[in-house]
């Protein structure tokens, strides 16, 4: 086998969404290291903004242009992806919402749209690349919240789509586990991202990001479950505010 024959036989592949802002642009910096990264986003200025972050870093980086709640603009982004590699070695499900609204405040819309979001999407996404998950023996990593065990006032919205994404990655982990797909659960408290700076205004309270867990740290926990070692699948992460500073 040649030099170059022997590189493109070892490149990995990861695709993160919500790669363009917080967790999961952090998510992508780590995994961009040694993965070609698929940047997954809606707009595609913010999408090529991260790449350009990213040039130089590792092997390279590619555009996933999409919103994920519409099966038509994925499956127009996976396509190219999908010819150019036969494999994924990791999907990472960022692109997350949050509203938040007491059950007597909420309509069907704000329901659907947050279980559209958080759960049906990451299903349907993960259900698209599953042949070439498969064939890498890869990771689904979902970043899902303290909020996927835990409901406080004004969360049944966000906590009941971070419940369900458990269900969907509680039961998808063993459905895979005799094919080579690892499912990683990820649970952060608050991180210091614009999702966060949001929930304050919502709460009235002043936002200080010092108070809260780095993007970074989520992307470590995230790089436990993709570096581990093929005996063994790291099920579920919490990384919680540690409150010494
Ligand atoms: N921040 C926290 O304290 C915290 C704690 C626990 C769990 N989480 C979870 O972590 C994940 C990332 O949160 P974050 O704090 O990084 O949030 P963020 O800063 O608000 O970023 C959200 C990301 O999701 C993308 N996104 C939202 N809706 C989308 C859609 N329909 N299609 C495609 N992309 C979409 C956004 O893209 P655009 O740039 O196009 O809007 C953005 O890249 C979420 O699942 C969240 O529930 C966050």
């Amino acid at each position: 086998m040649s030099d170059q024959s022997t590189q493109e036989a070892a490149v990995r592949t990861a695709l993160v969404t919500g790669a363009t802002r917080g967790i999961g642009r952090a998510v992508a910096q780590d995994l961009a290291k040694d993965h070609v990264v698929f940047i997954g986003g809606r707009s595609a200025e913010d999408v090529e903004r991260v790449r350009a972050e990213l040039a130089g870093v590792g092997p390279g980086t590619r555009p996933f242009v999409a919103d994920v709640s519409s099966d038509e603009q994925v499956a127009a982004a996976w396509a190219p992806l999908r010819e150019e590699f036969p494999e994924l070695n990791v999907l990472v499900h960022s692109a997350g919402i949050a509203p938040q609204s007491p059950v007597a405040d909420a309509p069907r819309e704000m329901w659907e749209k947050i279980f559209d979001v958080n759960v049906i999407s990451v299903a349907q996404l993960t259900r698209l690349v599953l042949p070439q998950l498969r064939a890498a023996g890869g990771d689904v990593v979902a970043v899902n919240s303290g909020s996927g065990f835990t409901a406080n006032p004004s969360g049944a919205l966000y906590s009941g789509s971070k419940f369900a994404l458990r269900a969907l990655t509680d039961a998808l982990r063993e459905e895979e586990r005799g094919n080579g797909v690892r499912v990683t659960s990820v649970h952060p408290g608050r991180v210091a991202t614009d999702m966060q700076r949001e929930l304050h205004d919502y709460m009235g309270r002043e936002y200080r990001a010092e108070e809260w867990i780095r993007p970074e740290q989520i992307a470590a926990a995230v790089r436990l479950a993709v570096d581990a070692t093929r005996d063994a699948e790291v099920e579920v992460v919490t990384v919680r505010p540690s409150g010494m500073v």
